[in-house]
C-alpha cells in the first residue's frame, strides 16, 4: 500500500504511479480474480505442488476440470498483480501476497465479508454520500439499517457478516474478562449483545453473575436462543431495544454496562444519546466499559486502512453515517454524555478498553 506518508517521504516515480492508478482503476478485477482463484482450488494446488517447483497451466487445467483459457485469464492478471509467478519452467507459483490471500485468517474472513456483505452495495458508495442513507443496502431488502435486518440475511451473507464480527471481538473478550469482574459485578448489561457469545462467556467465567442484554428484537431472539442452548438460559435475559428509537430507556440496577464494538454503529450524535440513557441508569459504582478499535491507536498502518474500509461498510450498507472513530473523537463524546474515563487501556493489538463513570 502506498501510503501519503511514502508519498511524501519518496516520491514515485511517474510510471510507478500510472501502475498504482491502473491497478485501483481495475481494483475489482483483481479483487474477483482472487475470489475465483481461491474458490476454484486453484491458490491451494500451486501452494501443494511447491515442493515440486510449482505447477504448469496444462497440470492445474486436468486437475481442476478448467478450460486452459479460463485459468489463463485468472494467472496472467494475478501474476501481473503480484500474486503468483512463473518460474523459468513456466510452472506457477504463489508470491507471499498469494500466500497471505489464500492463506492468512484475517485476510480471509475480509475477503468474504467484501465479497458477500460489501461488493454489491459498495457501488452504491456516491449515493450513500449524498443522501446520508446507506444506499447499497437495497441490495439485501428495505430496512433502514443492516441491523435492523441482520437476523434475516442469506445464510452466506450471515456467515460473513458474523465471521467478520466476531474475528475482530472474540479474541478480546478473554482478555477483558478478568477486568470486567474485577468488582465483582451481579449484573451486567450486554449493549448490543448480537449472538450472545460474550454473555456466555460472562456466565463461565463467574458462576453467579445475571446478564442482561439489549439488542433488536430479531437479534435479541437469536442470542437468548443461542445462550438457552448453552444452557444458561436461567441467567441471561434480554431487554428488545431500538436505540435509534425516539425515546429508548434503560433500567437502573446494572454493576456493569458493556459495550463491545457497538457504539461505531451509530453517529457521533446517537453515541451522545446512548450514553446519556446510560448515565440515567447509572449509580456512583457503575462501570460502564467501551470496547473500541480506533483509528489513531494502531500500530500497523494496515489496521488503520483495514478500519477505514470498514467506515465504508457503515456508509454504503450499515446506516449511512457511523464510522470507525478515533479514540478523540470518542474521548469527547463520553464527556458530552456526562461520564469520565477511568482507565483507558490497551487490549490485544488493535482494542482500547475505556472504563468510565459517571462524572
Ligand atoms: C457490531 S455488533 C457488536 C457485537 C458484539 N458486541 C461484539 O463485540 O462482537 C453491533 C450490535 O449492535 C446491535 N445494534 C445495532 N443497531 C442497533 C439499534 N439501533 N438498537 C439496538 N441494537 C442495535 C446489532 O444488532 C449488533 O448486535
Amino acid at each position: 500500500m502506498n501510503s501519503n506518508s511514502s508519498i511524501t517521504k519518496k516520491p514515485l516515480r511517474a510510471i510507478d504511479a500510472l501502475a498504482e492508478a491502473q491497478k485501483i482503476a481495475f481494483a475489482p478485477f483483481i479483487f474477483q480474480t482472487t475470489v475465483s482463484l481461491r474458490n476454484l482450488g486453484v491458490f491451494n494446488l500451486i501452494f501443494d505442488k511447491r515442493s515440486k517447483g510449482g505447477v504448469t497451466i496444462e497440470e492445474l487445467s486436468t486437475a481442476l476440470s478448467l478450460s486452459t483459457y479460463g485459468l489463463g485469464v485468472l494467472l496472467e492478471i494475478a501474476e501481473s498483480a503480484g500474486i503468483v509467478l512463473k518460474n523459468e519452467a513456466e510452472k506457477y507459483e504463489l508470491t507471499k501476497t498469494g500466500y497471505f490471500l489464500n492463506y492468512n485468517k484475517t485476510v480471509d474472513v475480509n475477503i468474504n465479508f467484501t465479497q458477500d456483505v460489501c461488493y454489491k452495495g459498495l457501488f452504491y458508495l456516491e449515493e450513500a454520500i449524498r443522501t446520508g442513507k446507506p444506499a447499497g443496502l437495497k441490495e439485501f431488502g428495505d430496512w433502514n439499517t443492516i441491523y435492523d435486518g441482520l437476523s434475516q440475511l442469506d445464510p452466506e451473507v450471515q456467515r460473513s457478516w458474523f465471521e467478520f464480527d466476531h474475528h475482530y471481538s472474540d479474541e478480546i473478550f478473554e482478555h477483558a474478562l478478568e477486568r470486567a469482574f474485577a468488582s465483582n459485578p451481579s449484573s451486567l448489561y450486554d449493549v448490543g449483545g448480537n449472538t450472545g457469545k460474550f454473555a456466555m462467556q460472562c456466565c463461565a467465567y463467574n458462576k453467579d453473575v445475571k446478564i442482561t442484554i439489549f439488542d433488536l428484537p430479531g437479534q435479541l431472539k437469536k442470542a437468548l436462543t443461542n445462550v438457552a442452548d448453552a444452557g444458561y438460559g436461567e441467567r441471561v435475559n434480554g431487554v428488545p431495544i431500538d436505540w435509534l428509537a425516539p425515546n429508548p430507556q434503560m433500567v437502573s440496577g446494572a454493576d456493569v454496562i458493556w459495550m463491545s464494538q457497538f457504539l461505531d454503529c451509530f453517529s457521533e450524535e446517537e453515541i451522545v444519546k446512548i450514553l446519556s440513557v446510560c448515565v440515567q441508569a447509572m449509580d456512583a459504582t457503575t462501570e460502564l466499559f467501551i470496547i473500541e478499535t480506533f483509528t489513531d491507536r494502531q500500530q500497523f498502518d494496515n489496521a488503520k486502512f483495514v478500519l477505514e474500509a470498514t467506515s465504508l461498510y457503515f456508509t454504503a450498507l450499515a446506516n449511512g453515517n457511523s464510522k470507525m472513530y478515533s479514540s478523540t473523537v470518542f474521548l469527547r463524546l463520553i464527556e458530552k454524555a456526562g461520564l469520565k474515563v477511568m482507565e483507558d487501556t490497551a487490549l490485544g493489538d488493535f482494542h482500547t478498553m475505556l472504563v468510565c463513570k459517571k462524572q
